[in-house]
């Protein structure tokens, strides 16, 4: 029986302004000990229902807003939040947090976003959902209706052959069925593979293809979890052209994260429950080129890892954009559907910024209706090539549908918005008005001159 815990190697929450892990879980049972390294501060202000927090400050200094007081605090102070009292805290800080009882779901009601971290609107707060949504979520007798009616559809969504499930009354109840998905709450995750999506590598190949010889190439890959995608990026455009300046930024919210994937050594039996599958994509070949692999230890091989600079961030804030600059391409996939819908239009309006005029965007995992309203407010061009292929290319996000909220439904060319509602790839800022052929125009503004 342990009488001693060490720092657990994943985090128990995560936000813009901080990282949490938990302890344990320890025996006693009314307690859950907390290790927070606060970069900014927690991102809300919150009132506990029947949870007393109490923080002991390690290191740094900030300050806790209780009940709109501001208390200033530095190492060795000790900071007793009971509950129906909001509070929040600001600053570089390390803290040991103690909460009595365990954390519960409910517990805590979010009143609003922190300023010091954060300047995001109201209706993206989390439990500020629509009251469509709270309804749907009611437990009755101590069960979900939502969950009892998903769980049964996921049983029956088995036993419909896939060509059926696209087509008339099917197609119109797997929508439905969707929608009520997509009012299950949603959350973060790490999950990612190697070559993820690969007609969506192909096209990125293909979009640098006409750069001349060591030119230098632009790609932000965010929300890049344990790095299997930076480097699956990395290794497309390595592979393909050499001869690049490749010159990658891959951001994550989670330190955890960003700190694995700099170190580019995975275990290929897993250890790491979000990653067990991550290698499951790839040949034995592929596994060779990518990988020195050392007994249980797959090692990404240095003239990948060439040209990536790893880094925490946001990126609904601001400040993003100043410190990555304008990108040739940018890869946002699989984080925006775990957004609720006004919080995930708000990133996606913000990552289309990080994208240099004629430069692409590539975005999928996210709720269909906020990439076409965004899209079209904003006048992106779908690209079309390899279209349906890298709808289609992530096998996993088409077999969640209808039953999971970040499902992918099937493409449905009877839409009169077909061609921008599926695309995932997007070339930002063309102007429309030019004289210039659409082909011509994207020659010269995007790739940026013919290859040597
Ligand atoms: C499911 S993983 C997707 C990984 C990878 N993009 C892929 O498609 O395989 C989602 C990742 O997005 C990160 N993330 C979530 N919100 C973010 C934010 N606001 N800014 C940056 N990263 C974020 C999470 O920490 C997590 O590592």
């Amino acid at each position: 029986m342990p009488y001693t815990y060490t720092l657990p190697k994943s985090t128990a929450f995560t936000g813009t302004g901080l990282e949490g892990y938990a302890f344990g879980p320890l025996r006693q049972n009314d307690l859950d000990v907390y290790y927070i390294e606060s970069k900014k501060g927690h991102d809300t202000f919150m009132i506990s229902s029947k949870i007393t927090r109490t923080y002991y400050v390690l290191a740094g200094s900030g300050y806790f807003t209780i009940a709109d007081e501001r208390y200033d605090v530095y190492p060795g102070m000790l900071v007793e939040v009971p509950p129906k009292v909001e509070y929040t805290y600001s600053g570089q800080m390390t803290l040991i947090g103690f909460a009595r009882p365990r954390w519960f779901r409910k517990n805590d009601t979010h009143t609003r976003w922190n300023p010091d971290v954060t300047a995001r609107e109201k209706s993206s707060l989390p439990g500020h959902e629509p009251l469509l949504t709270r309804l749907v979520r009611k437990r009755i007798a101590g069960k979900s209706p939502l969950g009892v009616f998903l769980r049964l559809n996921r049983s029956l969504w088995r036993h419909i052959p896939s060509d059926l499930a696209g087509r008339g009354l099917v197609r119109s109840y797997g929508r439905f069925v969707h929608s009520v998905a997509r009012r299950s709450p949603r959350e973060q995750a790490f999950s990612t593979y190697f070559l993820r999506n690969r007609p969506a590598l192909k096209l990125i190949q293909s979009l640098v293809d006409s750069k001349k010889s060591g030119e230098k190439v632009r790609v932000a890959v965010l929300g890049c979890s344990f790095g299997a995608e930076a480097y699956s990026v990395a290794y497309a455009i390595r592979s393909a052209r050499p001869d690049l300046d490749l010159k990658l930024n891959a951001i994550d919210i989670s330190r955890h994260a960003v700190e694995f994937a700099r170190r580019g050594e995975y275990s290929r039996t897993g250890a790491e429950p979000s990653i067990s599958m991550i290698f499951e994509r790839l040949t034995e070949a592929e596994m060779d080129e990518m990988f020195e692999v050392d007994g249980d230890t797959a090692t990404i091989r240095a003239e990948i890892r060439k040209g990536i600079e790893w880094g925490v961030g946001d990126v609904g804030e601001p400040e993003l954009f100043d410190r990555l600059g304008v990108q040739d391409i940018v890869v946002a996939s699989n984080f925006l559907c775990h957004m609720q819908p006004p919080e995930a239009e708000r990133c996606l309006r913000a990552i289309g910024r990080l994208v240099r005029p004629g430069g692409y965007l590539f975005v999928c995992g996210i709720d269909l209706d906020v990439r076409t309203k965004v899209a079209r407010d904003l006048a992106w061009e779908p690209v079309p090539e390899l279209f349906e292929e890298i709808h289609e290319g992530d096998a996993c996000l088409r077999s969640h549908y209808p039953c999971e909220y970040g499902g992918l439904e099937p493409l449905d060319k009877t839409r009169p918005d077909w061609k921008i509602r599926y695309a995932a790839a997007f070339q930002i800022g063309v102007d429309r008005t030019s004289s210039a052929p659409a082909g011509e125009a994207r020659e010269e503004m995007l790739i940026g001159g013919g290859r040597k």
